[in-house]
């Protein structure tokens, strides 16, 4: 399902188009299967989507604005470096962006793009309704002379309703991609390939493999708002599938595997446990005091697998940069 808002008639606020394609319910029921599917599932696991209410996206602003979350400042400083080239190098007319959020560290390339004098259009992404609405009203009231264009939409189902009008630079921030599992990731990317045109690029940000002495703090800080990040996730599927989760019943707990290069969140369950999720057909979880639930995955790469994985789904590799501390890794491909 689509619905697109009315832009304002003239002399009103600044034009804003918002796209929803996630249908509310259909959303949700997506949603309360895969949890289901999770909770079923040995250890069990819950989609990462469940984060990202307001409450949750407030808190994950907290988290990038942390001195142990390293990711976010290693990617600004490489975008404020390079955003002018990277507008240079692309010729963007629309920028598109796939888990917006805030769309913060995003203004750097606006900027660079607006300066360049070819940036037209603006549009964020992202399946959370209310963050994105904000967010697009914010940057649309800041720039008057760009079009902004809100899609609500899953990154995985809903590429093809990207407005990518002109060149078109798609990016996705953050690492994000780092969320998704290998074959996940192999999927998504297959689709954007398919959504570039010839002239169109692929910005990617990444977080890159290091020493667990750094990576760990990132995911587990001093002052405790990864988690409550984390736990927020219960009262979401508290609120959202009639749950009863009692968070005080769980603790935080980030683990480095390095078989896998990635770190795991999880949530700890600190005494023997029923947790009832009455909206799916009342399911019931068990967990012994010491068991799990594995809430978000962090995949930390190496340059060499990124360009591996692109070139497999049919991009090229045109740049790459880094911080200078070569945490972070942003690079710029297109369709080969
Ligand atoms: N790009 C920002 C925010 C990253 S947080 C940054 O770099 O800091 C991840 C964002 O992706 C959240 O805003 C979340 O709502 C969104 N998101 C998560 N899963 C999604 C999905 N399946 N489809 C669309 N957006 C998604
Ligand atoms: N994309 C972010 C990352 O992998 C998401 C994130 C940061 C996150 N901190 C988190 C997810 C804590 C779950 C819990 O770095």
């Amino acid at each position: 399902m689509t619905r697109t808002d009315d832009p304002p008639a003239d002399g009103g606020p600044p034009a804003i188009t918002v796209e929803v394609c996630l249908d509310q319910s259909a959303w949700s029921t997506h949603l309360a299967e895969e949890t289901l599917a999770g909770l079923r599932d040995d250890p069990p696991w819950i989609p990462p989507v469940w984060f990202y209410d307001e409450t949750g996206s407030a808190l994950f602003d907290e988290i990038t604005r942390l001195e142990e979350y390293y990711p976010t400042a290693a990617e600004r400083q490489i975008l404020t470096e390079h955003a002018a080239e990277i507008a240079e190098v692309t010729g963007m007319e629309t920028l598109a962006e796939l888990g917006a959020g805030t769309s913060e560290k995003t203004a750097l390339l606006l900027d660079a793009g607006e300066a360049a004098g070819t940036l037209v259009r603006f549009a964020p992404f992202d399946c959370s309704e209310e963050v994105l609405r904000q967010a697009a009203a914010q940057i649309a009231g800041a720039r008057p002379s760009l079009t902004v264009h809100a899609v609500v939409g899953d990154f995985n189902e809903h590429l093809g309703a990207l407005p990518m009008d002109g060149v078109c630079v798609l990016a996705f921030l953050g690492s994000t991609i780092g969320n998704m599992d290998p074959p996940q990731r192999k999927g998504f990317l297959a689709e954007v390939a398919a959504t570039l045109d010839a002239d169109d690029w692929f910005l990617l940000g990444t977080d890159l493999a290091k020493s667990e002495d750094e990576l760990l703090p990132a995911y587990d800080d001093s002052a405790g708002v990864t988690a409550r990040f984390n736990l927020n996730a219960l009262s979401v599927i508290n609120s959202e599938l009639l749950a009863d989760f009692d968070l005080d019943a769980f603790t935080h707990r980030a683990l480095w595997d390095h078989h896998e290069s990635r770190i795991e969140m999880q949530l700890v369950a600190r005494t023997d446990q029923t947790v009832r999720v009455s909206a799916l057909e009342g399911a019931e979880v068990s967990l012994a005091e010491g068991d799990h639930i594995r809430t978000e995955i962090s995949t930390k790469f190496t340059p060499s697998q990124v360009h591996r994985e692109l070139s497999d789904a049919g991009m090229l590799v045109e740049h790459t940069w880094f911080d200078d501390r070569e945490r972070f890794m942003v690079t710029l491909a297109r369709r080969a």
